[in-house]
């Protein structure tokens, strides 16, 4: 539903994005992937890059591969849901170029690395176990959002799906990806064939992530607290898969070191990306309801939240959970920022009376939602659980209704503020 509120009056990096120059910039920008000459790159592997760096390679472009390959199948429903043929026409371009960044990573895969048959299955099938869980659930993701859009090609839903392809995914992850690989082949001077391929890629991406911004900005004039929403809500469904996607196996940070760089560091480029991203739009995160990103905190603790929460594996898909007092901390506060302050009544209290750990307890009180680590005096509602059936809650690894059914989640207080959980915490 459209709302009445002004448009912006202060000018967004957006209004500078035209329909007709990106879609001028991409018959500029044609270049071939399967021209280019992979001979000094085969040599360079081969020869001169030490094992830890070839390592580090064949993940990083595994990881780009399987995901151009899958915004290349993801964008027919894009086209169909736009509203206007200016953006229909660059969307078909857009398909044009992940299908050449495609065919781009698998030629170097399997002329360089030796990898597959040639075909994208092939390469496919041969590098599918670089895939991270972070990489699988946001790619999933993509699918899903596809299929909601060619079932629903509203507005709202096209917001949602521009956020998550072009904002989250090109924008927050792709990008910063991008520079890690080009900063390391200039410096060390390497893969001319791959530098100059990831070049065109990078401008491709840069164009792309343009037009989304353009796009989520239209709509938000058109709908601010329906495309705000929209935005937000993608982020924060997101934002724990999205940290997940570049974790290293077995959290071995030599996979970044051998490319001069670190997890933390591509976690601040990400958000930076995003956050620069979203104010183009014209939303402001400052003032934002439920902001899935924390801009009151320094960056470098938002970037490091992240980590600590998937290195606990308090999110994500392994167990147990750690029980170190930072990630706990960081765990309920993310649950008070997430939660609707306007679902429960001021000066309701929460308690997590947990068995085998210090209590918490999350208050609501004028608008404000906070976490605390200690009991309630008086608790409106009072959740006795362990603290790893909890985390498994908090990491979507179980049905919290599965442990309430074997009593390993026993609520006791106001029982019908617990019906509403779902509500409070969306
Ligand atoms: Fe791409
Ligand atoms: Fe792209």
């Amino acid at each position: 539903m459209a709302t009445t509120a002004p448009r912006p009056t202060t000018r967004r990096a957006a209004d500078d994005i035209s329909y007709r120059d990106l879609y001028e910039r991409w018959e500029r920008s044609n270049w071939s992937a399967t021209e280019i000459d992979f001979t000094q790159d085969k040599i360079d592997w081969e020869e001169t890059m030490t094992d830890a760096e070839r390592r580090t390679a064949l993940w990083l472009f595994s990881l780009f591969f399987h995901g151009e390959d899958a915004v290349t199948d993801g964008l027919s429903p894009y086209i169909d849901a736009a509203p206007l043929e200016e953006q229909k026409y660059f969307i078909a371009t857009q398909q044009v170029d992940e299908a050449r960044h495609s065919v781009f990573f698998n030629r170097f895969l399997n002329e360089v690395v030796g990898l597959g048959d040639g075909s994208i299955a092939g390469g496919m099938g041969a590098t599918a176990g670089q895939l991270t869980w972070g990489h699988r659930m946001i790619f999933q993701g993509l699918e899903e959002m596809c299929v909601a859009l060619r079932a629903d090609p509203s507005p709202h839903q096209f917001a949602r799906a521009i956020t998550l392809y072009h904002i989250l995914i090109e924008a927050s992850l792709a990008q910063p990806g991008q520079h890690i690989i080009e900063a390391f082949v200039e410096k060390r001077d390497l893969l001319p064939g791959f530098r100059s391929g990831i070049a065109n890629v990078a401008l491709d991406e840069q164009r792309h992530i343009a037009f989304g911004v353009k796009v989520l900005a239209d709509l938000y004039d058109a709908d601010p607290r329906g495309t705000e929403t929209a935005v937000l809500d993608v982020v924060r469904e997101n934002g724990t898969f999205i940290s997940g996607v570049a974790m290293p196996p077995g959290w071995d940070e030599s996979y970044f070191t051998a490319f001069d760089y670190s997890y933390d560091q591509l976690g601040r480029d990400g958000i930076t990306a995003l956050e620069s991203r979203i104010k183009a739009i014209g939303i402001d995160l400052r003032s934002a309801e439920r902001s899935p990103l924390p801009v009151d905190l320094p960056l470098d603790e938002r970037a490091q939240r992240g980590r600590v929460l998937l290195q606990s594996n308090l999110v994500g898909p392994d167990r147990p959970a750690s029980r170190d007092p930072y990630a706990t901390e960081v765990m309920f506060d993310s649950l008070a920022r997430a939660a609707d302050v306007h679902a429960v009544r001021s000066g309701t209290v929460i308690e997590w009376a947990l068995t085998d750990a210090d209590p918490w307890q999350l208050s609501f009180d004028a608008g404000k939602c906070s976490a605390q680590r200690s009991a309630a005096r008086k608790a409106d509602l009072k959740l006795v659980i362990s603290f790893d059936d909890w985390a498994d809650i908090f990491a979507q690894r179980v049905d919290a209704r599965k442990l309430l059914l074997t009593r390993k989640l026993r609520p006791k207080g106001n029982l019908r503020l617990f019906a509403k959980f779902g509500k409070i915490f969306p």
